[in-house]
């Protein structure tokens, strides 16, 4: 049926709803079966790898769905070649995602809820319009009453007036429990009246003011960009890759390549964020299960923002537009999901010879891939760079509204912060964990770890100070679970056994952790057992393409282990072979009153830097800077 150019392309809105039909129709799905997720079931790599411009390509569908009737959860595959569902498999015990119309439907059955009506008037407020309830993943407690059932535990918010940050007054004590499959209210848990906040929180300029004294800066780019985009394939100075799009993970990057003195050297061969984890640290009942997994639970790219809708890039921006799909299998195109664009990024090298007096010195360009999701009250951009130093960064963007509550005035709780009057922020923290499917020129890689040690003092150390870096090798999945070590200047380095570079060593990739925090649930914790991925920083599996997510296929309401710990236990031996390594980093968040009302950007990730891939500075040959000013006054 359709044309498309490349096996690894997004699923297009016809394919989508195709797949859907063909689901439907095939299993008689009646309307009480909702559809998760509609994705590309992708190719084995050898056949990606072996495709050619033009060669047949046999297109699938990965489906997944719930049965709200039954509370059955179904994967489906549907070839879109054959028009037939090719697999259907009844998933045991599992919650998929929880999907945007259950959400609409959560909150609508909420408000109609009597007893949480009556929490309300007990609270003052009558106007329940100004309600706004958030539908947050029930978590799995071991509570007897939620066995087999699809829940949430919401919570809710009251705006003062229409127009006022949605966030502003949270109505604390109160939690209702709700069932998604026959959706209805379960159960609203009241702990008592606590005042409203007493202020606005607008962020609006109306409600904010505008500060003066900002002359303009322009970015100009007279002759367009540097990049050619052609369908998903993004070129864009030697590096060359694909950009897909998942409703579950949202940004994908697959085929990393760079050109390399007219070779077209492997990198990587797919990137995705693979889930996070927002474990929160206060114990009392409107906070504990506060643990949201933002991509396996809610799917994050469904939660993409269409960037015409403000987008914060400045330049010559060209974007891709998503779809993804809604739970009767319609196609929901996400116009400007994806924006890609060049910036400047300060220097990349420079030497000024004073014997001389001749300076060489290069500005640095890079190329930005974004995205940003909005859940609920946080937002979360995603933004991978690319460098002339042959670098690839990822940097998630932390903004939004912090998860608040409210206290008694006078009260101040110990696992949190007051951020305004009568607003409480928990301490909580963010763990983001990156699928990296590395390709180091070949896919059979090694990976070592490199720690920096002092040498004792003795005959060859004489003057006490000597230290050199150590590579150990991750030889197999059960020693390749590591933490970050600043203070011993870890890192970790994917290389090819069997691609050498002129001094003999065989080239390379380092994993540089950035900024970077262990989990504080304790050992015992639902959210320590359900994301373990988050218990150590660096995980190196042996590729399956069966091992697509960090905390598993189906986190909501999963008792735990699923995942990178479950993927680990035969011990798979990792030395020269097709490796995955999987990164976790975690934001650490003690609220402050300045991420109040909305939260400056916070940034964290990690880089992965060629170490040995090259055989000098892949960014010589970057031209001398134009003049300052030169481009605008061209105008
Ligand atoms: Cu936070």
């Amino acid at each position: 049926m359709t044309v498309t150019a490349h096996p690894l392309d997004p699923l297009t809105a016809e394919e989508i709803e195709r797949a859907s039909a063909i689901v439907r129709a095939e299993r008689a799905l009646g309307p009480r079966v909702r559809t998760i997720f509609v994705m590309l079931h992708e190719p084995a790599k050898k056949t990606v790898l072996a495709h050619r411009p033009g060669d047949a390509v046999e297109r699938a569908a990965f489906v997944v769905l719930i049965d709200s009737a039954e509370g059955k959860t179904y994967e489906a595959v549907v070839s879109l070649a054959e028009g037939r569902v090719a697999s259907w498999t009844q998933v045991p015990d599992a919650q998929p995602a929880i999907v945007l119309d259950e959400f609409v439907d959560c909150e609508a059955a909420v408000r109609a809820d009597a007893r949480w009506q009556e929490a309300m008037r007990k609270r003052g407020i009558t106007d329940f319009s100004l309600a706004m309830v958030d539908c947050w993943s029930a978590g799995h407690f071991g509570f007897p009453q939620d066995e087999g059932r699809r829940l949430v535990r919401a919570l809710t918010w009251v705006r003062r007036h229409p127009q006022d940050n949605g966030y502003a007054r949270p109505v604390a004590n109160l939690s209702t429990v709700v069932d998604l499959n026959a959706m209805t209210v379960l159960e609203v848990v009241d702990g008592g009246v606590i005042p409203l906040p007493p202020e606005d929180a607008g962020y609006s300029p109306e409600a904010a003011g505008i500060r003066t004294g900002l002359k303009p800066i322009e970015i100009c780019q007279p002759e367009g960009p540097s990049f050619a985009l052609e369908g998903h394939e993004l070129r864009w100075q030697r590096w060359r890759m694909r950009i897909g799009f998942t409703p579950r993970e949202g940004l994908v990057l697959h085929t990393v390549t760079y050109e390399d003195g007219g070779r077209e050297r492997p990198v990587l061969y797919r990137a995705s964020v693979a889930d996070m984890v927002v474990p929160y640290g206060d114990p009392r009942p409107t906070y504990f299960h506060r643990n949201a997994f933002d991509v396996g639970e809610y799917g994050i790219g469904t939660l993409a923002n269409a960037l015409e809708n403000g987008c914060d890039c400045l330049g010559e921006i060209r974007y891709l537009d998503a779809v993804v799909n809604d739970s009767r299998g319609r196609a929901v195109p996400l116009p400007n999901a994806i924006c890609i664009h060049e910036e400047d990024a300060g220097i990349l090298w420079k030497h000024f010879d004073w014997r001389l007096g001749t300076t060489e010195v290069r500005r640095a360009r890079r190329l930005v891939v974004s995205s940003i999701s909005t859940v609920g009250n946080y937002e979360y951009g995603f933004y991978w760079y690319f460098g002339q130093d042959g670098a690839i960064q990822l940097e998630v963007k932390l903004t939004g509204v912090i998860s608040n509550g409210a206290e008694r005035p006078g009260d101040r709780p110990r696992w949190g912060e007051m951020v305004a009057p009568g607003v409480y922020g928990p301490i909580h923290q963010h763990f983001f964990c990156a699928r990296l499917d590395m390709m180091v020129d070949g896919a059979d890689n090694s990976v070592y770890e490199i720690n920096t040690v002092s040498d004792p003092p003795g005959p060859d150390n004489p003057h006490h100070n000597a230290f050199h870096a150590e590579a150990t090798l991750l030889s197999s999945e059960a020693s390749a679970q590591r933490l970050a070590a600043p203070l011993a200047g870890r890192f970790w380095k994917i290389v090819n056994p069997s691609a050498r570079n002129r001094m003999g060593e065989p080239v390379g990739y380092k994993l540089m952790p950035g900024e970077n925090v262990r989990p504080f649930a304790g050992p015992d914790a639902s959210v320590t057992r359900r994301a373990g991925f988050m218990t150590r920083h660096l995980w190196v599996t042996r590729y399956d393409p069966r091992e697509r997510y960090a905390a598993g296929e189906y986190p909501n309401q999963h008792p735990g282990g699923a995942g990178l710990p479950s993927y680990v236990q035969d011990d798979a031996p990792l030395e020269n072979t097709d490796v995955v390594v999987w990164y976790t980093f975690g934001a650490h968040h003690v609220v402050r009153p300045e991420d109040w009302p909305v939260m400056p950007v916070v940034p964290i990730g990690f880089a992965l830097k060629p170490s040995g891939f090259f055989d000098r500075n892949p960014g010589l040959d970057v031209p001398r800077p134009t003049r300052h000013g030169e481009c605008c006054q061209e105008r």
